[in-house]
């Protein structure tokens, strides 16, 4: 009985872990910029950015502007987000740690302007 409470006590704090990982997740990010954000072809990199460009950048999004000439793929999927998965998604992207020696599409990490175009 004792070692099924331990079990219940692990997976609820890998659920917690997780709930970050999963606001990604759900909105199917990954498919496009890969598992961890890593970026794909035509999509760029997430992972690792700064929690303010990311912020700024999908605040800019759900409101339909974009920087990026093709960003307007991103904006159905930014306007998907409440405003406090918006955050969640900040901190998340910005935690994960770049993989060096990697080439991939390099977003701008610049946090001036709108947005606007
Ligand atoms: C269907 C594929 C696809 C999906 C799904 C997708 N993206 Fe993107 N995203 C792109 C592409 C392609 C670009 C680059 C557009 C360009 O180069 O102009 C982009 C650009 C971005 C940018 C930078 C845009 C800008 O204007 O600065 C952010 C931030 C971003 N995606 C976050 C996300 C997040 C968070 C999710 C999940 C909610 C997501 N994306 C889901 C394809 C996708």
């Amino acid at each position: 009985m004792k070692y099924l409470l331990f079990i219940i006590f692990i997976l609820v704090q890998i659920t917690a872990n997780e709930t970050m990982e999963g606001v990604y997740l759900k909105n199917g990010c990954q498919g496009c910029h890969g598992l961890y954000g890593e970026g794909i072809g035509a999509s760029p990199r997430l992972q690792g950015l700064r929690e303010k460009v990311i912020l700024q950048r999908l605040k800019n999004l759900k409101q339909g502007k974009t920087r990026t000439a093709f960003g307007n793929i991103m904006v159905s999927f930014a306007q998907g987000l409440s405003d406090e998965e918006i955050v969640e998604m900040a901190k998340y992207l910005s935690t994960l740690k770049r993989v060096e020696g990697r080439e991939t599409y390099e977003l701008e990490d610049d946090n001036s302007g709108d947005g606007s175009s």
